[in-house]
């Protein structure tokens, strides 16, 4: 198992670059399954969730190549196969909103029920739902769903929570169908704002995205586009938690300010001072953070993706915080691994009452999910002596190039791998007789 080996107690100081957005590169890269010619995308993060959707994309005989430069060429012009294997769309939830495109391209899909990280129930019933109130006909069987209509046809379509994915999925498949869409209760996150506008360019008619009703005019083809994905705000969000953790200063760039305003808020209250300009900010704090209530909620309200980080900073903050989870039901595995690192959080269902505690100390710990480990790899960059972050693979699912940006801004981290750390127990091993 590799892992993150981190020296904490080094205040983080300097300039870091964000990478392009994960959520919003996965929905588009879906999208660009309804375009004919090449779609070219920019400033794509080198990220394995990324890579699991190239593979994703080629299992369905799609052109997809990555290069180096972040830049992404989807060529679907030709959908040799209309199925997504469980083998793929297990490693990731995201992968199952190729349903939609594939079916509206094709008439017919078959993809499996996803996986993803393990926070929750996390059903597909609104995908599902909504799919068919767009005229297809579903079958679920042996885990896979199966979808057939000649035309997609508009709809009116309800969610019962306003859910990304849900709302990306259906406007993608959406834009093909015959007549208008209105997704009602829609999400308003930046990345459903982007797949918007991505369609758009791809000659589709989306409107309204951004507010809680989107009405989506099918058009009878899209074209390949080029785009430039917009940064990750959650990446933003947890280098501003490195920050604050350690009482540094980093100035974080390439950031979008509106898309960073609910956790810049949360993290004023906490005690640090934020400098937002046009493309970046400076985060910086000289004392412990102070205690400060958070409540997720979609967007606008506070991100559930950075619920965890924020968890790891309050856990040395001054005073008492209460952290209500409204999203996720089990966005609280890592508070048992903080807890190893000497916090003092009580979970009750979906409240976290966190005691803030003066330090952390240096653990050994387990990181179950994608931000349960950046949480994890914040608090070790807080704590005295060394910890060791275990599950690197779930945290190399959506961070770029995470531990050389820590490094270059003085952390004290490096990554491990297993056949590392055989090595050198094989040399610190006395010699027998
Ligand atoms: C996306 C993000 C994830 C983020 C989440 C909430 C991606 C790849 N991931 O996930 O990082 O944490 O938004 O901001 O973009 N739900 C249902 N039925 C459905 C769909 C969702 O009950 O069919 C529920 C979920 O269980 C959850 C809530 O709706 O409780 C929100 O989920 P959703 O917004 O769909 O999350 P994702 O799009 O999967």
């Amino acid at each position: 198992m590799d892992k993150l080996v981190v020296t904490g107690g080094t205040r983080l100081e300097g300039t870091v670059s964000m990478s392009g957005s994960k959520n919003g590169c996965l929905a588009i890269m879906a999208a660009a399954l309804l375009g004919k010619g090449e779609t070219v995308l920019y400033n794509v993060p080198s990220i394995r969730d990324v890579h699991t959707m190239v593979e994703v994309l080629r299992s369905l005989g799609v052109r997809c190549d990555y290069e180096d430069n972040g830049l992404l060429r989807i060529d679907a012009t030709e959908i040799e196969c209309t199925e997504a294997p469980y083998e793929l769309v297990r490693r990731m939830r995201a992968s199952f909103c190729v349903l939609g495109p594939v079916l509206a391209r094709k008439g017919y899909a078959k993809v499996a029920m996803p996986g993803g990280c393990d926070i929750g129930a996390r059903p597909v019933d609104f995908h599902i739902k909504g799919i068919q109130t767009l005229g297809a006909h579903l079958v679920m069987d042996h885990g896979f769903v199966e979808a057939e209509c000649e035309r997609l046809r508009g709809g009116q379509i309800y969610l019962n929570f306003p859910s990304a994915g849900a709302t990306q999925h259906l406007m993608t498949a959406a834009a093909l169908a015959d007549g208008v869409t209105t997704i009602y209760n829609a999400a308003m996150e930046p990345e459903v704002v982007e797949v918007a506008k991505f369609l758009n360019k791809m000659g589709a008619r989306v409107e309204g995205a951004g507010t809680s009703t989107i009405r989506v005019e099918g058009v009878r083809e899209l074209r390949g586009t080029e785009f430039e994905l917009l940064p990750d705000r959650m990446e933003a969000g947890t280098f501003a938690v490195a920050a604050v953790i350690t009482q540094g200063d980093v100035r974080i760039e390439n950031i979008r300010p509106t898309d960073v305003k609910p956790f810049v808020l949360k993290l004023i209250e906490a005690g640090a001072v934020v400098d937002v300009y046009d493309n970046y900010m400076r985060v910086r704090c000289n004392s412990r953070p102070l205690a400060t209530d958070i409540v997720t909620m979609p967007h606008p309200g506070f991100p559930t993706d950075l619920q965890q980080p924020f968890g790891a900073m309050l856990s040395i903050a001054e005073g008492t915080s209460v952290i209500t989870e409204n999203v996720y039901e089990r966005r609280f595995k890592y508070v048992s691994e903080l807890i190893r690192m000497g916090a003092d959080i009580k979970v009750e269902g979906r409240t976290a009452i966190i005691n803030g505690v003066p330090k952390l100390t240096g653990a050994q710990v387990a990181a179950t999910d994608l931000r349960a480990g950046a949480a994890l790899v914040c608090a070790a960059l807080a704590a005295e002596g060394e910890s060791e972050v275990l599950g690197v693979e779930h945290i190399e699912r959506g961070y770029e190039n995470l531990v050389e940006k820590l490094q270059a801004l003085g952390a004290n981290i490096a990554r491990v791998s297993e056949e590392q750390s055989l090595t050198d127990c094989e040399l610190a091993a006395p010699v027998s007789s």
